[in-house]
């Protein structure tokens, strides 16, 4: 069976990150016969250049054809003056919504190679490889009714509104439940049950659909204990799932434990674990088009779609551990760079994964 792969390079490194994941992808492709085909489209300031919106039809059609999309990153100086509807950054959010993205997967893993980009102590971090699911498409962000408005003294009023339905708690909840099964099979539910309803309602729904999941063992943490804990002894967890906005929050707590955003992947699925897979840095402005970025963020996100969207963990884990067996060789590109190290550029890096690959196939 074919798998189609809508990659979409974007802006900035984001054509120089994709082309070093592609280069992993295909390797694998022709020596695993995974079938995947590719097929490209616009994004971003990229497609405003050529068909004046950030996010064209044809690219709305080529996803939604597609099993999969893969992702540069969007943005640029270049576009900064534009109105906010044509801004590239406003493509990604169009095509997130556009397909129903509700989960936001954002592992925090921590080489040890790299052990000492971490600001906390070697001791508390080293071995991190923690996943968090944070809820995208719902609560305070998108509840009704939100808005400014002024009161009878005059004086001005902000207010959201923090709203989860059942069935956006569930979905979640199984969501976070398939991928603590595919790990170590522990979830911890991150909510403030103790003071909003609303994450009451979260907590009930969590405990009822953990039942449908007997070897998973499942825990509740109020979110000020679980920001406290994921710096105090971040090797307690194995999966968090939590709503939007302490998701929001506490995933990139978790992430700048690792210390370097070049090597953070993401996902973004739907109900059939369909989605975006992207690296959480940005389009790197400052350095694109110098060939130094740093690849393995993106070529980790290619390892993340093996994994949930195709179901194929051995290639996935395959990928994983030729970035770990780059590492472990002195070679390292600018943003991991430390001393007595050989700096390398994007594409140099990308080898150094795909002769990792060759050696273990
Ligand atoms: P950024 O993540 O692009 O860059 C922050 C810093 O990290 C820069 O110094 C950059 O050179 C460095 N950096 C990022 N990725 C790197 C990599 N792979 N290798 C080496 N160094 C790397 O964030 P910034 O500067 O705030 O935003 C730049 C543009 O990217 C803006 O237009 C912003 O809106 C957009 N952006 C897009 C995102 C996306 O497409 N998902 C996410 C975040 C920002
Ligand atoms: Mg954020």
């Amino acid at each position: 069976m074919t798998q189609k792969i809508a990659i979409l390079p974007g802006d900035g490194i984001g054509p120089e990150i994709i082309a070093e994941a592609i280069k992993v992808l295909e390797y694998l492709n022709s020596n695993l016969g995974l079938g995947l085909e590719f097929e490209r489209g616009l994004i971003g300031g990229a497609a405003y250049d050529a068909t004046g919106v950030p996010l064209p039809v044809a690219t709305v059609e080529l996803v939604k054809q597609a099993d999969a999309i893969l992702l540069g990153a969007v943005g640029g100086y270049k576009w900064e003056s534009l109105d906010i509807s044509l801004r590239p950054e406003k493509g990604l959010l169009g095509l997130r919504s556009e397909l129903q993205l509700f989960s936001n997967l954002r592992p925090a893993i921590l080489y040890p190679q790299l052990a000492n980009a971490s600001t906390l102590k070697p001791e508390v971090v080293s071995g991190l490889d923690i996943m968090i699911v944070r809820e995208l498409t719902g609560g305070i962000y998108f509840g009704q009714p939100r808005g400014l408005r002024i009161l009878d003294n005059g004086e001005k009023q902000g207010y959201n509104t923090l709203v989860y339905s059942e069935s956006e708690i569930r979905r979640i909840a199984h969501s976070a439940f398939k991928i603590a099964q595919k790990r170590d099979r522990r979830l911890c539910s991150v909510d403030k049950a103790n003071v909003l309803e609303c994450t009451e309602l979260w907590r009930e729904v969590m405990t009822e659909v953990g039942k449908e999941y007997p070897e998973v063992e499942l825990t509740h943490m109020y979110v000020d204990n679980a920001s406290m804990q994921l710096v105090r002894a971040p090797k307690q967890f194995d999966v968090m799932v939590t709503s939007n906005m302490f998701g929001d929050i506490l995933s990139d707590t978790a992430s700048m434990l690792t210390g370097s955003i070049g090597m953070l992947p993401s996902a973004s699925l739907d109900i059939n674990s369909k989605g975006i897979y992207e690296p959480v840095h940005g389009s790197a402005p400052d350095i694109a088009g110098l060939g130094i970025a740093n690849p393995l963020a993106t070529i980790l996100s290619a390892a993340m779609m093996l994994r949930y969207t195709f179901n194929l963990g051995a290639a996935a884990d395959s990928i994983e551990q030729a970035v770990n067996d780059a590492l472990n060789t002195n070679i390292r590109t600018a943003d991991i760079y430390s001393e007595g190290m050989q700096k390398v550029s994007t594409s140099e890096m990308g080898d150094a994964v795909i002769k990792a690959l060759t050696m273990r196939h």
